[in-house]
């Protein structure tokens, strides 16, 4: 079982459930706040708080709902 998971919202961000860390293009690590259980990040492009997810996917057309396949 993985320690971590990363749970596609629909039409919205990438949730990541897990202890991580994220860091930036030069390698710097971003603060995230620990006593949080996730951290959402943004996919739609638009968020003022990139990479976070700061909500703004609700204003504009972003879509998103892949399904994984099925186990049968
Ligand atoms: S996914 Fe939420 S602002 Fe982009």
């Amino acid at each position: 079982m993985p320690s971590v998971n990363i749970r596609c919202r629909e039409n919205g961000p990438l949730v990541v459930e897990g202890e991580v860390t994220l860091t930036d293009h030069q390698g710097n690590r971003f603060v995230i706040d620990a006593s949080k259980r996730a951290l959402a990040l943004c996919r739609c492009g638009i968020s003022n708080n990139k990479p976070f997810c700061d909500g703004e996917h609700r204003c504009g057309d972003f879509q998103a709902a892949e399904l994984a396949p099925s186990k049968s």
